[in-house]
């Protein structure tokens, strides 16, 4: 059984948290408000926040914030992230609170990843409204999405954290080779309990700014299309034109956000049964679209 539920939220750091601000009340048809330290934290269902974003000197991703599965999974996670050497530190009452949580520890994965692993939600349940009409974003029990963080050189060790330490389940590998003479880049993606086909996938590959990118579903794809206009009317950059994953069957496009890594918005993804599901080997990355040469232009 997997310690980890789902992504809770995400942490990034910026410059201008005021850019985030804009980027998610009117591209992302999320609700934003002004946090105490200065920062801007996004709202997209009935909690206070899915992206925290702090004040900082740069633009990047900070941390993944993870749901434990129970209290139990809590307590358990950290026993086996100390026996691991995943540089455990338990957090205070008070940082626990900062990210509306009861219990709340952070660790780091062997590629540098900085995670935390948080327990209880003790926010305020609130209606989400859109400022600008999304019919709603896709959480719940399973979380605000997913995240593909780097592992390039310790892959193997990363892996073995997230599987054989916290328990999250194997959905799919796909061995990705972006040219006939490159080599192989192994991305491995991973479920929690929830169900959700993917809640974190490791890609052997650098990224400058902490993430390869983040994934938030909508319930529509009237959404995922009113989205892309957004973006295209702001000129937000796109990172991949609009396709479908063949792994999770996502019907998204990319976005740059004000954080430096990409964001996928989409819909329609399926979801494993984690009791049953049987690994598969993707053998491209969508079945349709998905053109990611664009952001290299
Ligand atoms: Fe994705």
């Amino acid at each position: 059984m997997s310690k980890i539920q789902a992504l809770a939220y995400i942490v990034v750091q910026s410059a201008e948290p005021a850019r985030w601000r804009e980027f998610g009340e009117r591209v992302l048809g999320m609700a934003a408000y002004d946090a105490p330290d200065g920062g801007v934290q996004l709202k997209m269902d009935e909690r206070a926040f899915r992206i925290a974003v702090l004040p900082g000197a740069d633009d990047r991703y900070l941390y993944s914030g993870w749901e434990a599965t129970d209290e139990r999974a809590f307590e358990q996670a950290a026993a086996a992230l100390d026996r691991a050497g995943a540089s455990l530190r338990m957090g205070s009452a008070d940082e626990a609170a900062r990210r509306a949580f009861k219990r709340l520890l952070s660790f780091v994965d062997p590629s540098g990843n900085r995670h935390e692993l948080a327990w209880g939600y003790s926010g305020a349940r609130a209606p989400f409204v859109s400022p600008l009409g999304v019919s709603g974003f896709k959480t719940g029990a399973q979380g605000m999405g997913h995240t593909v963080l780097p592992a390039a050189q310790h892959f193997d060790a990363t892996v073995a954290l997230f599987r054989q330490t916290l328990g999250m389940g194997l959905s799919d590998v796909f061995n990705f080779k972006p040219a006939p003479d490159a080599p192989v880049i192994r991305i491995h993606f991973l479920h929690g309990a929830s169900g959700r086909h993917h809640s974190l996938a490791l890609a052997e590959m650098p990224h400058p700014a902490g993430c390869v990118h983040a994934m938030v579903e909508v319930n529509s794809m009237t959404d995922v299309g009113r989205a892309y206009d957004r973006r295209e009317k702001l000129g937000v950059k796109l990172m991949a034109t609009l396709g479908q994953h063949e792994n999770d069957r996502m019907t998204s496009f990319y976005m740059m956000t004000p954080g430096n890594f990409a964001l996928e918005y989409g819909w329609g993804g399926i979801d494993v049964d984690p009791a049953r599901w049987q690994p598969t080997e993707t053998k491209q990355v969508s079945i349709w679209g998905h053109d990611f040469s664009v952001g290299f232009r």
